[in-house]
Order: structure tokens, then sequence, then C-alpha cells
């Protein structure tokens, strides 16, 4: 079936943060909402039929998660990813986030390090703070308006911070790398030869750009996948985020039972049994959307790219490979990282995420959400063009 990611569809007084909290968030209640990472797109059709089919059966009694969820899920990883995890290693939580958290805490003591790889998703630092673990964070490198990884760098940080865990953004937000082969492996023989787990955070796997493919660390080798974690969702994919349903896949069995025992103590071991349909729907029939998806998601870049190229050449475009979140270089506007937000929020009525809040390196940018309809998106940049040439 087609679909018309062009159709405007109304999200305000519909309790969603990026449209309804913008005022709360920005303090300016008119600046154009292209901020938190969801969507403004409708799910696809068959999942909305799974759902409707659910609520109409109209019991919401306790769920059981049942083979059919992990079956699907490994079909979806097989046929997009090259790799499927086996279906007893899936485990659940009330999203990526509460994944990552029940995961630190089961695998790791207070005070130990846990690394990032900065700017990075800034909820992370929460999720390591907010629960007794040591943030240790190591630079990606950005040369060529490119980011790599410093490995280099990461090794010495691992070697010398008594770093016990490693959250890894595999596609990186906001930078949109889809991590190499390459890159994935020397940074998981790192992991190994120093006890670092790693906790592969992979909620945009999905939404890497053809040719380029999604390399699923666990995939690279048993010892890997036996020194991991990989969290999935379809929340991104399918922007069903507030059904908050995930996936935690932990291969080695004696990780696994920790993690469910800690699921039990919590009592957070029942999927929410709408969140279970959608997903279950969302990897059996699914892929039509994200093919389409994707194509309109690279035909909202390729705009926003010859945009800002005409209309405001002090704004680069670092160049995604990966989600719908576009990480601009805006260190030519000469404004330090607040008044760089300021202007933003102000000036051009724009509600974009400032860089700064993905960690020091990320002072100078600032990232914007492209899921939306084409006219959306144009609205916004129409914004940001005006308000940069009138600084010139
Ligand atoms: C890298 C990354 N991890 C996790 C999340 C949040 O996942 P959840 O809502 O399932 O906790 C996001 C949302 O933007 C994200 O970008």
């Amino acid at each position: 079936m087609k679909y018309d990611f062009d159709e405007i569809i109304d999200r305000r007084n519909t309790d969603s943060a990026k449209w309804d909290a913008v005022g709360l968030r920005f303090g300016n209640e008119n600046a154009w909402p292209m901020w938190v990472a969801d969507t403004d797109f409708r799910s696809p059709r068959p999942v909305l039929e799974a759902l409707e089919a659910r609520v109409r059966h109209g019991v919401f009694g306790y769920t059981y998660s049942g083979p059919a969820y992990n079956q699907s899920l490994a079909a979806w990883m097989r046929e997009r990813h090259g790799w499927a995890p086996d279906e007893t290693w899936v485990s659940l939580a009330p999203g990526v986030l509460a994944g990552l958290v029940m995961c630190l805490e089961a695998f790791t003591e207070p005070g130990d390090g846990v690394l990032l790889q900065t700017p990075v998703y800034y909820p992370f630092f929460s999720v390591i703070r907010d629960n007794g673990r040591r943030m240790v964070k190591s630079d990606l490198g950005f040369a060529a308006g490119r980011y790599e990884m410093d490995l280099g760098d990461l090794e010495d940080r691992v070697r010398s911070e008594n770093v016990k865990a490693l959250i890894l953004c595999s596609p990186h937000n906001p930078i949109g790398r889809a991590w190499s082969r390459e890159e994935l492996t020397r940074l998981g023989e790192i992991c190994l030869e120093y006890g670092v787990f790693v906790l592969s955070d992979e909620i945009h796997s999905d939404l890497v750009y053809p040719p380029l493919r999604h390399v699923p660390f666990a995939s690279i080798s048993d010892e890997f996948a036996q020194n991991s974690m990989t969290a999935v969702s379809t929340s991104k994919t399918f922007n069903l985020p507030a059904l908050q349903d995930a996936a935690i896949i932990i291969p080695d069995p004696e990780r696994r039972r920790k993690y469910e025992d800690l699921l039990k103590a919590r009592k957070m071991a029942m999927r929410n049994v709408l969140g279970m349909a959608a997903s279950e729907a969302a990897w059996r029939h699914g892929r039509d959307y994200l093919d389409q998806l994707l194509e309109y998601l690279k035909g909202n870049l390729e705009f926003a790219k010859a945009f800002l190229a005409e209309r405001a050449p002090e704004i680069r475009v670092v160049e995604p490979e990966a989600t719908y979140l576009v990480w601009l270089d805006c260190r030519a506007l000469d404004l330090d990282h607040r008044a760089l937000s300021d202007f933003m929020t102000h000036q051009a009525e724009v509600a974009l995420d400032p860089g700064h809040w993905f960690g020091e390196p990320g002072r100078g940018f600032m990232r914007m959400n492209i899921g939306c309809p084409r006219s959306t998106l144009a609205r916004g940049l129409e914004r940001l063009a005006k308000a940069v040439a009138g600084r010139r």
C-alpha cells in the first residue's frame, strides 16, 4: 500500500510532547516544533488495524508475552539487519531507557564508570547519574564535516577511569552516524580486553539510509554478543513511543536471569497489551511503510540541505547516515551556546534541541527533527532562513 507522508495531521491538543509542551519546554509556545524525536506521521495501517481489533475485543486482562512477539522480532531483524536474536534472549522493558537503567542496575555497581561518546542523546546522562553510576565521556572526533569514534581516547579512559559499561548509541543520535563494522569491531575488542559491558541502544537501527546498512553490535561475534545487551523497539520507525514497548536482548544467560529477577522485583515484568500488539503487527507487516518512510525522509533531507545551502549557508548540515534527526553546525553564526538557543527559540521561532544539551562538544550545534511532512519542514526552514538573513 502507498503511504501519504505529506498529509498534515494536526497534533495539537493530543497530549503531544512535541506540539503541546513546546511553550513549557522552550518558553515560546509559537516556536515551530522540530525537536523531540517522534515523527508527525500516522503509524502503518496494519498496526492501526491490530490496535483497533485489540480494543474492539474489549478485555484488557494481564498479558503473557508468548512466542509470537519474539518470532516476529527475530524475523524482522533477520530480514532487515541480517541477524536474529535467539527467541530465548528477548526480555522486555517499558521503553529503551527503562531497559538501559535496569541493565546498569543489574550488571554494574554504584560508582562504576559508564562511558558515553559525546555529543550523545542527552537522557543517557541522567540514566547514569540519577542511578548512582559515574559518567565518563569520550568525545567523538569531528573533522571535515564527519564524526568518527576516537578509539585511542576511549581506550585511555576505559583503562584509567574504572569503566565497567559503555552505552553505545548505534546509529548515533544526534550526529547520525551508522557505525561501520570496522569501528564497532575495534570498539568491541577494547571492551572485551578491559571487561567493559556494552549496552547497545539500537533504537534507530531501521532508519539507516540505503545503501548503507545497520550492523548489529551483537552480530559481529559470539563473544561480542555475550558481552552485550541490545535494545530495540518499534517506537522510532513506526512512531509508537507512547505505547512504551521495547525488546531487551541479553544473550548471556546469567545476565538475562539477573535482569529478569530485577524486572520481577520492580513489578515490571509485563508488557503493555497495546504496545505488544502494535510491535508485533509492525514487525510482521511494516516493510512497505519503512521502505517508503526512508525514501520520504531522504527527500526531506535533500530538501533541507538545498534550502539551507541557498538561504542560510551559515548553517551547515552534518550529513546523517541514519535517523530523521539532523545535526546542524551553526558555529558560523558566531553565537555562544546560550545566545544560539535563544536566537532559535525567540528570533527564528523554531523549537530545535540545542546542541549543548548533548554535551559540551555540542555547543554551537542544533538538532533538527525532519520526521514531518515536507510542508511542515519548509515552514520551519523558512523561519530559520529569515532570522539568519536578519543577522547579516
Ligand atoms: C538513542 C535513543 N535511545 C532511546 C530513546 C528513547 O527510547 P524510549 O522512549 O523507548 O525510552 C531515544 C529517543 O529519542 C533515542 O534517540
